[in-house]
């Protein structure tokens, strides 16, 4: 049944996958392991990035409970997925820089989260909405500085949000992108930011989900 519906070959490729770690999660001995043995995964660099528990995992695929999180944001209607990221990248830029009302300069961080809706009006045809957000740093997480540009706005993600998150080592490009799920960059900073060699060649597609973290694994094959 969820076969039919995919939307994509990414998003068939995710549920396929769901099925492979279910198995390969049975005997893996580091599923579920717990908060306080958090450590930053190694394509974060020496960023910071979102915190995660990891419930399930093979080589590519993981299913992910996140921390509350703060994110800086903008949207970008009516352009391909390359495009709104090419386009939000200057002023989350510059609110990082000191476009904020405390004039504060903050490091920068991954990922670049991209989400982005179809809408169909019967006028007016199709219409693409790109939210694109970036991590605020560790520091000030608790409260973040207030935009100066009135297009930037603060988000806060919730706790305990699970997602089925499939990784690869590349660019993501729009074909890969079905509409409703979150990609999630940590190529980004190599492109504006002089000082950093193009070394973080990782992306993710995040879908949100449900998990029962009380239900036993299922039998391994
Ligand atoms: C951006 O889009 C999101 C999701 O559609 C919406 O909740 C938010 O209010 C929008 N923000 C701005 C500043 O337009
Ligand atoms: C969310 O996660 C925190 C930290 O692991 C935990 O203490 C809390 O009980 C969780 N809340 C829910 C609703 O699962
Ligand atoms: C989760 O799994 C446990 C153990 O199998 C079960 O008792 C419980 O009803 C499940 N919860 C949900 C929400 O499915």
């Amino acid at each position: 049944m969820l076969a039919a519906h995919c939307p994509s070959a990414v998003l068939c490729l995710l549920l396929a996958c769901t099925a492979l770690t279910t198995a390969a999660a049975a005997g893996s001995s580091d599923a579920g392991s717990g908060r306080g043995s958090w450590r930053k995964p190694g394509f974060c660099g020496n960023m910071d990035c979102p915190e995660y528990t990891v419930w399930q995992k093979n080589f590519d695929f993981q299913v992910r409970e996140y921390r509350e999180a703060a994110w800086v944001a903008v949207n970008v209607s009516g352009v391909r997925y390359e495009l709104a990221v090419k386009a939000a990248l200057p002023l989350l830029s510059q609110y990082f820089w000191g476009a904020n009302k405390e004039g504060l300069r903050l490091q920068e961080t991954v990922p670049l989260v991209t989400h982005y809706r179809l809408d169909v009006h019967p006028h007016t045809g199709e219409r693409r909405t790109y939210s694109v957000f970036w991590f605020i740093p560790y520091e000030y997480q608790a409260e973040p500085p207030e935009p100066s540009h009135p297009a930037l706005w603060l988000y806060r993600s919730p706790a305990n949000a699970t997602m089925f998150v499939r990784m690869f080592g590349h660019h993501a490009r729009e074909w890969r992108v079905p509409s409703g799920v979150l990609v999630a960059s940590y190529n980004h900073p190599s492109k504006h930011h002089p000082h950093l060699p193009r070394r973080y060649h990782h992306s993710e597609v995040w879908m949100r989900g449900t998990f029962n973290k009380s239900a036993p694994p299922p039998p391994a094959r």
